[in-house]
C-alpha cells in the first residue's frame, strides 16, 4: 500500500486527533512521495546496522567460541505513529523536521545472553569508522522507576545510493534475554486498558520487585559463565605448558 491511501484510510482515525484534515492533506500531497523514499532510506540503514551486528557476533564466536548475540530484530516505525509522535513532541508537520526530531523511525534490538556483552558490543559498533553516536541511554546503569532496563543508543550511518552518502538515524536498543522478556511483559501491561487501578499498581510494584531480581540473575549467571572460562582457560594453559615438558 502506498503512503497517500495509507493515510487517507487513517485519516479519520488517531491522526485526525492531532491534525486538522487540511494540514494532513496538504502533507499527503507534498510529501508521499518524498516521505516513501526517506522510509527506504531508513529501511537501508537498518540493513546496514544489522550486518555490522551480523559481523561482529561471527568475528566474536571466532575469537571466544561462543556468540554473544542471541538474536537481532529490526522494525520500522509505522507512518501512523511517526504521525502521532510528531504530534505529541509538537514539532513542525514537514519531511526535514521529521528526520530531525524522530530518532526511531529505524529502530534494531540486539538481545545478549550477559549484560557484559552488551557493553563489548556497543563499543566494538562505536568504534567503527562510520558510525557516530548522537544519544546514549545507559537504563541498565540507571534503571527507568518502573524496573526498565535497556542500553538505547541514537547513531547515524551512512548508507551508500547510486551516486550519493547519506546519513541515516537508527536506534539501537540492546538487552539481555532477561531484560527482554521483562519488558514485553511490563509493555502489555501498559498498553492494556480497563485494568482497575489497583490491580494496575500492584502489577507495577510485582514488575519492579521481578525486574530487580531478574537483574540479579543475570549477574549470577554472567558469574558462572566468567568462573567457567576461567577455569576452562586455567585448564588450557596447563595443558599447553604440559605439552612444553
Ligand atoms: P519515546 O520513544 O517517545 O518513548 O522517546 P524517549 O526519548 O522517551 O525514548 P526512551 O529511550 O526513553 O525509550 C524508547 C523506547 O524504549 C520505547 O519506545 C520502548 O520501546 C522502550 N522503553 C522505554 N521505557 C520503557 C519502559 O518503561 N517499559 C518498556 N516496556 N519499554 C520501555
Ligand atoms: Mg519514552
Amino acid at each position: 500500500m502506498n503512503i497517500r491511501e495509507y493515510f487517507r484510510q487513517k485519516r479519520d482515525e488517531r491522526l485526525m486527533q492531532k491534525f486538522s484534515s487540511s494540514r494532513l492533506d496538504e502533507f499527503i500531497r507534498k510529501y508521499s512521495k518524498p516521505m516513501e523514499v526517506l522510509f527506504t532510506y531508513y529501511e537501508c540503514a537498518l540493513m546496514e546496522v544489522e550486518t555490522k551486528f551480523k559481523v561482529l557476533d561471527q568475528e566474536y564466536s571466532l575469537i571466544h567460541d561462543r556468540n554473544p548475540i542471541e538474536s537481532i530484530k529490526t522494525r520500522l516505525k509505522t507512518f501512523d505513529s511517526v504521525i502521532e509522535k510528531v504530534g505529541r513532541y509538537g514539532v513542525p508537520l514537514t519531511l526535514k523536521s521529521i528526520e530531525e526530531n524522530i530518532n526511531d523511525i529505524a529502530g534494531v534490538r540486539v538481545i545478549c545472553s550477559f549484560p557484559e556483552d552488551i557493553y563489548t558490543l556497543a563499543e566494538c559498533l562505536l568504534e567503527q569508522d562510520d558510525v557516530t553516536l548522537i544519544q546514549k541511554k545507559d537504563y541498565i546503569q540507571n534503571p527507568k522507576p518502573s524496573g526498565y532496563r535497556s542500553l538505547h543508543l541514537i547513531i547515524s550511518v551512512p548508507i551508500f545510493l547510486e551516486h550519493t552518502k547519506r546519513d541515516m538515524k537508527v536506534e539501537v536498543q540492546f538487552r539481555t534475554i532477561a531484560m527482554d522478556f521483562w519488558a514485553s511483559l511490563e509493555h502489555n501491561l501498559r498498553y492494556k486498558r480497563d485494568i482497575p487501578e489497583e490491580l494496575s499498581a500492584e502489577l507495577a510494584d510485582e514488575l519492579l520487585e521481578c525486574a530487580n531480581i531478574s537483574s540479579s540473575l543475570d549477574l549470577r549467571m554472567q558469574n558462572i559463565r566468567k568462573r567457567l572460562e576461567e577455569d576452562t582457560s586455567e585448564m588450557d594453559d596447563m595443558i599447553e605448558s604440559a605439552q612444553w615438558l
